[in-house]
This record gives structure tokens, sequence and C-alpha cells, in this order.
């Protein structure tokens, strides 16, 4: 089945459930895998750090950063590497970060060039992730496409730098072919705000410019959702 629902009692269940079938899907194994960021990630990050797992196999990207330097405390990458990459020992060279120290659509090709070279990718081709993490906004936005985004509708791109009108801010994000390629999505989702994005998202009217995390969900591809009851509406 492509899509695949889990409620959990709270958002700490939803968070273990969701970095447990992540490692397990990818354990024994090289693999890549692209973490989002935001707030919701932080646990399922620690949960994540806390079990035994061969990080030396496992290369990490992300599917968006935020415009501005990795220390910084709106970093997504800042986020990993605190509560993931430092206190699980991942190797400094499994880690593939994007470079939003840069001006973004330079960061954006740097990033593209990345991955191009990463998965020995010829022109015109996408990567497959082995797994890839993301989350929803109460906006439905997903990775850093916000509604009304033009590339929403892009196929071919890897990544771009979008503004994002509402914080008056630059990204980097993964587009949409890219996020659909994934072998394996995992959405984890909590919070009551997020109950009625969920519903649109999952409902049978489809605006992926108005609700951009249809990019991915209802075309087939695979995804597990894990959510906590407030998201579920419940
Ligand atoms: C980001 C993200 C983003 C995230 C959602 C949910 O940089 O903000 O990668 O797409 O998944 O915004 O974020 P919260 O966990 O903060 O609700």
């Amino acid at each position: 089945m492509s899509f695949e629902r889990e409620v959990h009692s709270s958002p700490e269940a939803a968070a273990a459930a969701c970095a447990l079938y992540i490692l397990d899907s990818l354990a024994g194994r090289t693999a890549t895998l692209a973490l989002s960021g935001g707030t919701t990630p932080r646990m399922m990050f620690a949960e994540m750090a806390r079990r035994p797992f061969d990080w030396t196999r496992l290369h990490i990207f992300w599917v968006d950063e935020r415009a501005v330097p990795p220390g910084d405390e709106q970093s997504n990458y800042r986020l990993a590497r605190e509560h993931l990459l430092e206190p699980a020992g991942v190797p400094a060279a499994n880690v593939h970060r994007i470079e939003t120290e840069l001006p973004p659509f330079e960061a954006a090709k740097r990033y593209q060039a990345v991955i191009r070279e990463f998965f020995a990718l010829s022109e015109g081709e996408l990567p497959r992730f082995d797994m890839i993490h993301r989350g929803i906004g109460a906006d439905a936005h997903t990775a850093s496409l916000f509604p009304g985004e033009p590339l929403i509708h892009d196929e071919a791109g890897i990544a771009a730098a979008v503004y994002v009108e509402k914080f008056k801010q630059f990204r980097v994000t993964l587009l949409p072919g890219v996020l659909r390629a994934a072998r394996q999505t995992a959405m984890l989702v909590c919070g009551a705000d997020k109950a009625a994005p969920m519903a649109a998202i999952t409902g049978p009217t489809r605006d992926p410019l108005r609700w951009p995390a249809q990019v991915v969900t209802g075309t087939g591809a695979p995804e597990r959702w894990f959510i906590d009851e407030a998201a579920a509406g419940l």
C-alpha cells in the first residue's frame, strides 16, 4: 500500500515509532537518508541517537534548509547535529549538509552538485533516496514548498532556492520529483495545528499549489505517516 498511517497516543510515541521505522528500514546496508527540520523532529533525532546503529554506512542529507549559517539556531543542520549527529557519533564524511552560509542560489547549485556526484547521476536523472523524512506545516507546506510556490509544478529539478514570503526568508529545498522518487518516506506530524492540513492533504480534493504536501501524498508514492492523536483530530 502506498499510504499508511499510524496514530500514536503522544508526540513522544509517534517520534519513537518513526525513529524505529527509519532505522529498521536502513539497517544492515549502505543507505541514504534525507532529514527535515522544524521543531517536531527533535525527539525523533534523540530517539535515533539512543539506538544501537551502524552509522558508518548511512549517508545523511537534508530535505531543506533555511538561509542561515550552520551554527544559527534556525538551522535544520544544527538541530540534527545537536540531537542526532553528535550524540550518535555520525562520521563527518557521511554528513552532506546544505551550505546555506553561501548565497541561497549558490547554496542550491552546490547542493545539487553534491547530490549529483554522490548518486553518480547522469544528465536529467533524479536521485532516489532510500528514505526521506518530512513533516508538514499548519499551511500544508512540506519541505520548503509553501502554498503558491511555482516550483510545486517542477518535475525535473533536484534542489532550488525559494523565497518564503511569510518568513521573509530564503530557503533551499529538494524539489517535488526528488521527494516523490524516494524509496520510502516517513512523515512525522504532531500537534492540533496539523489536524486541518492533514485532513486536506489526505482528502479527496487535489490541489498541490494550495496543499503542497500533495506533491507526494496521493500520487501513489510510498509514504508512512506517524502522527499523534492531536494531529489525527481525535
Ligand atoms: C523546515 C522543515 C519543514 C517542516 C515543517 C514542520 O525547515 O521548517 O523542514 O518543512 O517539516 O515546517 O515543522 P514543525 O515540526 O516545526 O511543525
